[in-house]
């Protein structure tokens, strides 16, 4: 029941009404008796100072905090207090909380992909990974992998410059993360090299409605030793993820990462730990509706 005292998080970005972060946190939030709500809050792009209306809008209207989705991921962060290491390094903030009265900007997704990652028993440490794709999604994925001590990250895109100016900016410098151009040649010759152990689709190729493409070439085999993450997850099973499993490949879906990313965000304003099982139940849930 909502009450008086019902506390209220909720998610900005533009469009909200088909996201699963409502149904993920509210199923939460009933599971474990919380009187807490997470609101769909629709801000329209190209607002700017709607944008900052709406942060500032969380104080005013004592909301605990925020998910931040696209296209405002970036927009936010001028009007927060203070911003982590974490969420400056990936350019983006994807979950406020209110903190003693101060906006407070996280990141919470290339954590959440780690998470995901090693719930699927592959530990990152010590490995050697392509990410294909070159924006918000691959930046928050390298960095998670970087945090994770990986050995070596290449980023391959079909826009080159995008790569290489992801990876001057996120610690080429290290020798730890390199460019490549996204054909399917090098694609397929890089996740060849036997050193490489996984392979992360941060691209919308896949994604529905356009369910047939796949950023691995059609005639070609996965290599079985890799485990492939695809960041999409309607649907599921991606056509890449078909061809994993098809090849041997541990094949991994993008709803492990939402979730996680949403646990993450869920423990930081309640305090409390996320139920992975509810959260990911009442995705699929969503999905399927
Ligand atoms: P997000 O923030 O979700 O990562 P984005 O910033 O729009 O979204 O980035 C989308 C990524 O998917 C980009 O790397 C894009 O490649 P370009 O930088 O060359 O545009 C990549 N992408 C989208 N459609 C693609 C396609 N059909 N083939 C290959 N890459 C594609």
């Amino acid at each position: 029941m909502i009450d008086g005292r019902t506390q209220l998080v909720g998610l900005i970005g533009w469009p909200v009404e088909h996201s699963l972060s409502p149904a993920m946190h509210n199923a939460a939030f009933a599971a474990l008796d919380l009187n807490w709500r997470y609101l769909p809050l629709p801000v329209r792009p190209r607002a700017t100072a709607e944008v900052q209306a709406a942060v500032h809008g969380l104080l005013a209207l004592g909301f605990r905090g925020a998910n931040v989705t696209v296209p405002h991921k970036q927009a936010v962060m001028k009007h927060l207090d203070e911003i982590s290491n974490t969420a400056r390094a990936i350019g983006a903030v994807n979950t406020i909380v209110v903190q003693e009265g101060r906006l407070c900007g996280y990141n919470t997704d290339g954590d959440g992909f780690v998470a995901a990652l090693r719930q699927a028993h592959f530990e990152p440490a010590g490995r050697q990974a392509l990410v294909v794709g070159a924006g918000g999604a691959a930046r928050a994925v390298v960095h998670g992998l970087l945090s994770s001590e990986v050995e070596r990250v290449t980023v391959l895109n079909r826009t080159l410059e995008r790569a290489q100016v992801l990876v001057s900016e996120m610690g080429g410098h290290s020798g730890r993360l390199r460019a490549l151009l996204l054909t399917p040649e090098t694609l397929v010759e890089a996740a060849s090299s036997p050193e490489i152990g996984l392979l992360v689709n941060t691209t919308t190729v896949g994604m529905w409605p356009q369910v047939d493409g796949s950023i691995w070439p059609e005639s070609k085999t996965l290599p079985a030793s890799l485990t492939v993450f695809d960041l999409v997850y309607n649907p599921l099973e991606t056509h890449l993820l078909q061809e994993a499993s098809i090849s041997g490949a541990r094949a991994v879906d993008g709803l492990g990462m939402l979730v996680m990313q949403g646990a993450l965000a869920f423990v930081k304003w309640t305090g409390v730990q996320a139920p992975l099982d509810v959260m990911r139940a009442a995705c699929e849930r969503e999905l399927r509706r």
